[in-house]
């Protein structure tokens, strides 16, 4: 029987299945762990400002283009730029940048799975009465025992993987789009929840005034640098997860449109995350510049000496759960279809093989808290060396190349075809300068700045 979900030539059933999947692929942990702490670090406003300007100028475009690859290529992306580079006449080894883009996803996926599982252990601990009674000594405790128990991180990562790999092995239509269409509206309704929650505390103030007041002196050479790799990182660009949604993206929907709800969704989680979190921090007279643990240790104390806190801290670890399965299955399949498209093996067997390779991988990033915590190469641990590889290097030099091939490799024609606009229209000529001339010189910035 043909089984029409193993090839890539599957398409989203609508416009909305396509916006929930990428969007589902953008709201991640970037969004309700990253953003907070990192916004928490380097002063609040200024940088929300600075990643608000960034997602406009570099993400929207990019966006733009990575969809527009896909949807004309109609491969996995290794395919994709093969082809688009033969259809432009130009060099085959464009394919070396579906290559790079398959590698970012095996890289990112391995420790997102490890920091998806650590919230499945939090979400479990919640269960049995973890935010009762808890104090500093006690959240400590808790992160530390965590990170060194080998079996209990190896355990909640094997469930992520396998849950993650489930899914697409389905397929586009009976996979993503089914666990889609279940994730994002109950994200959504979750974090509005938290959102009313956090306006009961008598703190809402302070912490929409944290995020918003605009402070010149904290900005610095930093500020741009993080806001910039933040909205690569968050809106999922550079490595091929938006090129292969794109690719399943039918021919009569506006690639346009749909980006621009896609980068505006993604943000507007972002902030909203940070506007339920703040003011619960601050209505416990916790400081909010505590770094990645913020979610582990402030959070959790926060809630703890709060109305209901219980219930709501666990709804708060079930929305990242959430938001990290839509993300990840968008890690693994331009992985999963190029295999699949070039081997012609089942999108099951395809599956085994992707799953269990990244499975091995995150297995360092397990390590990397507790047996391997000294084995440092520059003082990174084996996670922080995947994470600044994948997030610094490799996310931003796949959306460097990606502009470049949409706006100078790519005819102009060919370009306003696939957007279905006139070559004279006021947006594709905006979008032409950012994609060509703006875009690439902001990111080789961050890259360059990122790498010294
Ligand atoms: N955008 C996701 C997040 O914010 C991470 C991600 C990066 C997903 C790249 C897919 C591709 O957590």
């Amino acid at each position: 029987m043909a089984n029409h979900n193993t090839t890539i030539h599957a398409h989203w059933s609508s416009r909305i299945t396509f916006i929930l999947a990428a969007t589902g692929s953008a709201v991640g942990l970037g969004n309700i762990w990253k953003f907070p702490y990192i916004t928490g670090e380097n002063g609040g406003g200024a940088f929300v400002l600075i990643y608000l300007l960034s997602v406009a100028i570099i993400g929207i475009p990019i966006i733009m283009a990575e969809t527009m690859l896909g949807r004309r290529g109609q491969m996995n992306p290794i395919a994709t730029m093969e082809h688009l580079a033969k259809e432009a006449k130009v060099t085959k080894l464009w394919g070396y940048l579906g290559w790079m883009g398959v590698l970012a996803g095996f890289i990112i996926l391995s420790f997102y799975s490890v920091i998806a599982g650590k919230t499945i252990a939090y979400a479990l601990k919640i269960m049995t009465g973890f935010l009762s009674q808890l104090n500093t000594d006690m959240v400590e405790h808790a992160v530390m025992s965590l990170n060194d128990s080998i079996f209990a991180l190896t355990l909640w990562h094997t469930v992520f993987i396998s849950v993650t790999m489930y899914i697409v092995a389905r397929g586009i239509n009976e996979g993503i789009e089914q666990a889609v269409k279940f994730l994002m509206p109950g994200l959504f309704l979750i974090l509005l929840i938290l959102v009313a929650y956090a306006m009961t505390t008598d703190s809402f103030g302070t912490g929409i005034s944290f995020m918003f007041n605009f402070d010149l002196d904290s900005v610095t050479g930093t500020t741009f640098l993080l806001a910039m790799g933040q909205a690569f990182f968050t809106l999922s660009l550079g490595m091929g997860a938006i090129m292969v949604y794109g690719s399943y993206l039918p021919k009569d929907i506006s690639i346009g449109q749909t980006a621009l709800v896609i980068a505006i969704t993604d943000t507007a989680v972002a902030i909203l995350a940070g506007v339920a979190i703040f003011p619960i921090v601050f209505a416990n007279a916790f400081e909010p510049s505590m770094g990645p643990d913020l979610i582990f240790k402030t959070l959790p104390m926060a809630f703890s000496h709060m109305f209901a806190g219980n219930l709501f801290g666990l709804m708060f670890f079930v929305l990242l759960i959430f938001a990290a399965l839509s993300s990840s299955i968008s890690l693994i399949e331009p992985a999963v279809s190029y295999v699949v498209e070039k081997y012609e093996i089942s999108r099951q067997n395809a599956c085994i093989i992707a799953g269990a390779l990244t499975w091995a991988l995150g297995m360092g990033t397990v390590f990397s808290t507790n047996i391997w915590v000294d084995a440092t190469i520059f003082d990174k641990t084996f996670f922080e060396v995947l994470e600044f590889i994948s997030a610094n290097v490799l996310l931003p030099l796949g959306g460097i190349l990606m502009a470049v091939f949409a706006g100078w490799v790519m005819t102009l024609e060919s370009t306003a075809e696939e957007f279905e606009v006139s070559k004279e229209s006021f947006l594709f000529k905006l979008w032409r300068i950012l994609v060509r001339y703006v875009a690439p010189a902001a990111v080789t910035i961050v890259l360059i700045a990122g790498l010294f």
